[in-house]
């Protein structure tokens, strides 16, 4: 007897998509094909009409995030339920280390804080802020621990490192297979700005986008190449929001064939710089920042060039009142904006309801890729016998206009206010738990487990 049978539905894969039904059982996809065919089922789950998509899986992911004065809003708990409504299946949170932390000690830390307390299936990145030469062992241990992946910070003075630790690391990283994970804004042109801002009294939000031009991400991401290349780390650039790395990305990841890998975050899809001019336009406020309508379309662009791989959503869930202490001072507005649970349907109604990638694609940057990258596959990132049954089924025919009310995050805003959407996201499945049914959370059914993941599939 199988738990549960999903027939009728478009099945999307990264690489093809076909009307098959699937049989579930003890959490793992266990039939897919003509369902007359199955054994019985103690639940049916009829998806006529509906895309079936491999569970989100959302990499890059703050909760309850210390940004000096202010901590980001949400639990594990609050924040999977979140993502749950959003279709996301999986989470990958950071262990920053607090002062007197070495990586392995944050790692510990966010482990216990996150066990019981998830409903998603989850990991962790580690991260190296101390540039403590003796803790570099640790990214072996870690990568033992099931935690191939490090990210590494050059900009933001309380976390940033310098490149002699960076060239460190990834040569390490390299030495056990690791994945090196950068949030690349070069500090020296970021801080030399702000200076200027500041002392011409130049402190509304739109300061915050011209203080941290393009040219700020592409020289930063310019030096770390070189340093890839070198130590033949593999490396993974997140939050991308310019095209101005174009040409480069083409010379060292198609033309030298170097394991170098692009993230982008919904927001630098579906929105542009205007939203700085906006009288709640601090609210805004990310690093990197919204670029033009240029920089949007560039973005959009690089899919079919083979030059982002994945998109996720950097969700960090602050709300109004701790945007609103500093509204007309930038540099003081604490960064990052909530998105856990819109990731997936912004970009889904955005770009393949825009016509801008297909559903394939969709697949391949919210799942598969991710999976590979991230060392989760083939559990998951694909609908296939033998996989987790993480399951996401989208409604492509609802049309509504997005609004915080609607959403579930420890906040009072989305970036995505009034936004026009084509799509709704009814059903998400983890591991055979029908978290989310017709949209609404099934609170009985706990509970996300920590995945430890292997060594990156690169
Ligand atoms: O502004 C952002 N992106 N906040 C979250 C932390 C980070 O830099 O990823
Ligand atoms: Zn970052
Ligand atoms: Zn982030």
């Amino acid at each position: 007897m199988l738990d549960t049978i999903i027939k009728n539905g478009l099945v999307v894969n990264s690489d093809s998509s076909s009307y098959v039904d699937i049989g579930i059982k003890d959490g793992k996809i266990v039939f897919i094909g003509n369902s007359d065919y199955f054994p019985e089922a103690l639940k049916t789950l009829d998806a006529t009409g509906m895309e079936v998509y491999p569970g989100m899986i959302d990499s890059h992911v703050h909760v309850n995030y210390n940004q000096g004065e202010f901590t980001s809003l949400d639990t594990f708990a609050q924040a999977s339920i979140a993502a749950a409504y959003g279709g996301t299946t999986t989470m990958i949170e950071f262990a920053i280390p607090m002062e007197n932390e070495t990586p392995l000690d944050a790692l510990e830390r966010r482990i216990s804080e996150a066990k019981g307390n998830t409903y998603i299936d989850y990991s962790f990145h580690g991260c190296f802020t101390n540039q403590n030469l003796n803790d570099i062992h640790q990214v072996k241990e870690m990568i033992q621990a099931g935690i191939p992946s490090i990210k590494m910070f050059t900009t933001y003075e309380n976390l940033m490192l310098t490149k002699e630790f960076i060239f460190a690391l990834l040569k390490e990283l390299s030495r056990h297979q690791g994945l090196a994970l950068f949030h690349a804004e070069n500090n020296s042109i970021i801080s030399s700005n702000i200076k200027k801002f500041i002392q011409n009294k130049q402190l509304t939000p739109i300061y915050h986008a011209k203080s941290r031009p393009p040219i700020a991400e592409a020289a930063e991401i310019a030096s770390l190449l070189t340093l890839i290349e070198e130590t033949e780390a593999a490396g993974l650039f997140v939050h991308l929001s310019t095209g101005k790395v174009e040409e480069l990305l083409k010379l060292y990841k198609q033309i030298k064939g170097l394991p170098v890998f692009i993230e982008t975050c919904t927001h630098y899809l579906a929105l542009d710089e205007e939203v700085y001019e906006r009288e709640n336009g601090h609210h805004y406020i990310c690093s990197p920042p919204i670029h033009d309508s240029n920089e949007k379309e560039n973005l959009w662009n690089m899919f079919d060039r083979g030059l982002i791989d994945i998109v996720s959503s950097d969700h960090c869930c602050f709300d109004t009142k701790q945007k609103d202490k500093y509204k007309d001072h930038f540099p003081s507005v604490p960064n990052g904006l909530p998105g856990i649970e819109t990731r997936g349907i912004v970009l889904y109604s955005e770009g393949v309801q825009g016509g801008k990638i297909t559903r394939e694609q969709f697949a391949a940057i919210t799942s598969e890729n991710v999976a590979k990258m991230m060392g989760l596959y083939p559990n998951k990132g694909r609908i296939m016998v033998g996989s987790d049954a993480d399951i996401t089924i989208i409604d492509p025919k609802e049309k509504y206009k997005l609004t915080a009310n609607d959403l579930h995050m420890q906040t009072d805003y989305t970036p995505f206010e009034g936004l026009m959407i084509t799509g709704k996201i009814l059903h998400t499945f983890v591991r055979g738990q029908h978290l989310i049914a017709d949209g609404k959370f099934n609170e009985s059914k706990c509970c996300g487990t920590f995945i430890k993941r292997t060594k990156p599939h690169i």
